[in-house]
């Protein structure tokens, strides 16, 4: 009798559920880390309420964001409401801040039944993750700017998520080429969407200085202007478009970015690059050369070059003088500082560089780059911050509490982790997203070259297997990088990144062993039609 009971009540359960074709109610990317599928759909409804702490700005601009984009995209206005004194309504939606300390700041729960949806999180960060999902559980319409008939259901379900790892960034170079802020903004708001969380501003280099120092005046009246482009590959033998080239970036509209970036839950690191990338700043300030007498350029080609900062004391103070602008401006905990591809031929050839050597009692150049970024490194950490660099000061030896970027492969990551350092994952040949993703070249825009396809970023695991159990924890994070020497506008931008960068967020927050690249793939056709609501340029050739 009780079998037959629970029989039938299954059978009333299924006649409830939607006709919809079930591969499609979940398409949830990244993957949560618990997801169980249930039956039945919350109907979203006018003036339908919506419960929140309005005491907490926060929450209630997480809720007017819902309610918004849902009003945005649909005729439905649902009505945000105080949350109650007594217990959790029965019915609506519900945002609340939960005490859940197993899930961490950007975790949460999520419960959809047929009458109630309520949201649960430690912070509003994990609030505002459990939005992502509930849009993504809604049909692809909801990402539309103008009002669509469409099925305004939310699937039932109960979620329980957290992510992987902490760190999840996206980088731009808007060094080679410049990029406005409308476009980074967009850039922002698809890395939120992904539930990726720190942007790598690369803002200095020999292309090009792009952020305005106001006690440097020539940065921005020399080093952000060039005098052609390179046309074609760097390897042809093709010439300068003899164009006059540049920007920056003022403080007021990094202010704005960063505050934007802040509403998302996204924090803005930015990179000035030393001691190597510095032919732009060298030719505002030649005196910071190893060739004081000589006229330098901002380069209009691609590469690496001989011309680096020098290592006298003015060098430095310099630096010093930027990077408190710098830091003043930005309140992330890192401020990137570069160190890769830096060429020891002048300071070989430097009487003050060979000097410094003796003076210090440095065995060679790469102890001097050394010395250069624990000196840099004292100055941040004095002021409250944190270095990363890229994986080349590890060379003759690591400042004390450097953060590695990791991008010639995993070995640099490896080596850090061994020596205690936190390590962030970039490697070339998984995340570099100015590689070519079609193995058909000659139908792709120009790129750099290489080749990492979809599912090689798929397959990347941030954390070696042959770190061991203790050192594990030192993977921070993984991000991808988009270097924009053959990347010249926002649409090519946006096709070498999408749906890479779905690839990404799912490798840096799902667990890998729930990963899974044809359940992947199967949900990006979802994903697809998101981005096309979202105006999104992106890669979709057989795919
Ligand atoms: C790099 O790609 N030079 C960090
Ligand atoms: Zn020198």
């Amino acid at each position: 009798m009780k079998q037959l009971l629970v029989f039938l009540m299954g059978v009333v359960l299924l006649a409830s559920c939607s006709s919809k074709t079930p591969h499609a109610r979940y398409d949830i990317i990244p993957l949560p880390a618990q997801l169980t599928e249930m039956e039945g759909e919350f109907r979203l409804k006018n003036g339908a309420p919506l419960y929140v702490s309005l005491q907490n700005k926060e929450l209630k601009s997480i809720a007017e964001l819902f309610a918004e984009q849902i009003h945005l995209a649909s005729d439905i206005k649902l009505e945000i409401q105080d949350f109650p004194a007594e217990d959790i309504p029965k019915i609506g939606i519900i945002f609340q801040l939960e005490n859940l300390p197993e899930l961490g700041l950007e975790g949460y729960t999520l419960s959809v039944a047929e009458e109630k949806v309520l949201v649960q999180a430690n912070a509003a960060n994990g609030l505002f993750y459990a939005v992502q999902t509930l849009f993504q559980l809604l049909p692809p319409e909801i990402y539309s700017t103008k009002k669509e008939s469409a099925n305004w259901t939310i699937a039932c379900v109960e979620i329980t998520d957290t992510p992987r790892l902490p760190y999840r960034g996206m980088h731009l170079d808007v060094c080679r080429h410049i990029f406005s802020v409308e476009f980074i903004k967009k850039y922002i708001d698809l890395m939120a969407f992904h539930k990726l969380n720190r942007f790598h501003w690369h803002l200095t280099e020999d292309q090009g200085w792009r952020i305005e120092i106001k006690k440097y005046p020539l940065l921005q009246k020399v080093a952000a202007w060039r005098d052609g482009t390179w046309v074609g590959h760097y390897n042809d033998t093709i010439g300068y478009d003899n164009i006059r080239y540049g920007g920056y970036y003022t403080q007021e509209q990094i202010k704005e970015v960063i505050a934007y970036a802040a509403s998302k839950y996204i924090e803005v690191i930015p990179e000035i690059e030393m001691p190597g990338h510095a032919s732009a700043a060298l030719a505002a300030y030649p005196q910071l050369g190893c060739i004081k007498d000589t006229v330098y350029k901002v380069v209009g080609t691609w590469g690496v070059f001989d011309d680096v900062f020098c290592t006298t004391d003015e060098v430095f103070t310099f630096l010093e003088d930027v990077l408190t602008e710098v830091i003043e401006l930005f309140p992330s905990k890192y401020i990137h500082i570069g160190g890769d591809e830096c060429p020891k031929v002048r300071w070989r050839k430097c009487p003050h560089c060979q000097t410094m050597l003796k003076k210090h009692k440095l065995k060679d150049e790469h102890e001097l780059q050394s010395y250069f970024i624990q000196r840099i490194e004292k100055f941040v950490n004095a002021h409250g911050k944190k270095i990363i660099g890229w994986d080349e000061i590890l060379e003759g030896g690591l400042a004390p509490n450097a953060t590695v970027m990791s991008w010639r492969g995993e070995e640099g990551g490896i080596e850090a982790a061994l020596q205690g350092h936190d390590v962030i994952m970039v490697p070339t040949s998984y995340l570099y997203f100015d590689y070519y993703q079609s193995d058909n070249k000659a139908e792709e825009p120009l790129a750099i070259g290489g080749f990492v396809p979809l599912d090689k970023v798929y397959s990347f695991d941030p954390v070696p297997v042959i770190l061991p159990d203790d050192k594990q924890a030192h993977i921070i994070g993984v991000q991808a990088n988009l270097w924009t020497e053959y990347i010249p506008n926002a649409a090519q931008a946006q096709y070498m990144v999408y749906p890479r960068a779905s690839a990404l967020s799912e490798i840096a927050w799902t667990a890998n062993h729930r990963k899974n690249f044809t359940a992947f793939h199967n949900r990006l056709q979802s994903q697809f039609k998101r981005f096309d609501y979202l105006n999104v340029n992106y890669f979709k050739k057989n795919q």
